[in-house]
């Protein structure tokens, strides 16, 4: 299949490149570079021999991404393009409901013009709220607790709605977990700019001395030992989601939890880290953040089901890769 791949330079969009050129499909990707590198598209070149078509372009702007859709016959459109930084989206709600919701709304529409009939979006698990795990994709849906999170839950409904006004029109909703780890080969991983939000990028740094101690928030939680409980799932398993997802849309609107329906607590992670990389990480429990909850992982059958796809790899993979990735670009 011909792929355009809407924010195809970022974290998990340059591994599924990876992974659908790995599989034989044609990618385009569509990036604004708001929060990535063009280098991005080297390394994705020098993994898998291959040079991607690329454009630079805001997707909340139809009027230069429409020719994008002229110009090639595209069978299918995975997006990721988003903001998704959750204490940005409560300062900045209108620019994160702008990019969001807008990009979904300029991509879908296009798509439905076009007669682009598969278009599979990247939400996560925070549309659930806090419900007890593991979660399941016939779950309602609680409302949830920042506008980064609302942005995937308005973007869910959007979809959904647009399938049913268009029939052919097929949709896939992955809700992802906690995507960590990086490609084998250390070329490609997570580089966020500024001070790391999320657990891993934030242990790499510390571990690099980069920043001097990781702040584990809480050791009060109702969990194996206090600290909150996530499933972290390898992005290049996240990636091959994305591959069988678009291989395997029909019709309707489809939804996946990717995950491992495994739970780690943060101090297992942090000392899996340690151990695996034989490092030091030093960190000290501070207050629980606000917004988390204690704990959060997926039942992922559905996928396992009806997509043959089951994650691989466990805790001691995505550190080692994590570590490996970070030591290239330190
Ligand atoms: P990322 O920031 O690394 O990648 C997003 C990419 O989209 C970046 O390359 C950015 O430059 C681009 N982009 C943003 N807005 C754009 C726009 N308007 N037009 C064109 N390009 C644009 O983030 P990621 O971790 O790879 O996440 C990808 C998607 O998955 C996002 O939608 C995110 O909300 C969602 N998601 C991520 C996680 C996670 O833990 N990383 C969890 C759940 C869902
Ligand atoms: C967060 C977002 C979620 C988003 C996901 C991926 C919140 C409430 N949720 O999930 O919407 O989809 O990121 O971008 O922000 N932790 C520490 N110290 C740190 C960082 C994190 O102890 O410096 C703990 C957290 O309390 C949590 C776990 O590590 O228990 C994982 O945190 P994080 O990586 O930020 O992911 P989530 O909070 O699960």
């Amino acid at each position: 299949m011909k792929i355009l791949v809407t924010g195809g330079l970022g974290y998990i969009g340059s591994h599924t490149v990876v992974e659908l050129i790995n599989n034989n499909h044609q990618v385009i990707i569509v990036d604004n570079l708001i929060n990535s590198n063009l280098e991005v598209l080297n390394k994705i070149n020098k993994i898998t021999a291959n040079n991607p078509i690329f454009y630079e372009i805001d997707v909340t702007n139809e009027e230069k991404l429409e020719p994008v859709f002229r110009e090639q016959k595209i069978d299918g459109v995975i997006h990721f393009a988003g903001l998704k930084a959750v204490g940005e989206s409560v300062l900045k709600p209108l620019d994160y409901y702008y990019n969001n919701v807008l990009s979904t709304i300029v991509l879908a529409r296009i798509c439905v013009k076009y007669k682009v009939n598969k278009f599979v979006f990247s939400s996560s698990a925070t549309v659930y709220g806090d419900q007890p795990s593991p979660l399941r994709e016939d779950m309602e849906l609680m409302k949830t607790t920042n506008p980064y999170g609302e942005t995937k839950a308005i973007s869910e409904r959007i979809l959904t709605d647009t399938n049913y006004a268009n029939k052919d029109f097929a949709v896939s909703l992955l809700r992802y977990f906690n995507p960590i780890g990086a490609h084998g080969s250390g070329l490609i991983g997570e580089n966020p700019k500024g001070i790391p939000n999320n657990l891993m990028p934030y242990i790499t740094k510390v571990a690099s001395g980069v920043l001097e101690k990781l702040k584990i928030y809480g050791n009060d939680y109702d969990t194996v030992d206090g600290t909150g409980v996530r499933d972290y799932i390898h992005v290049v398993d996240l990636a091959k989601g994305h591959v069988k997802a678009i291989e395997n849309l029909h019709s309707g609107v489809n939804i996946y939890n990717l995950g491992t329906g495994r739970g780690t607590s943060v101090l297992e992670l942090v000392n899996t880290f340690i151990k695996i990389n034989n490092i030091n990480v030093p960190y000290e429990i501070v207050e629980r953040r606000q917004g988390d909850i204690a704990t959060c992982y997926a039942d992922p059958s559905k996928a396992e089901k009806e997509l043959g796809w089951t994650a691989t790899m466990g805790i001691e993979d995505m550190v080692r890769d994590a570590w490996r990735f970070e030591r290239n670009n330190i």
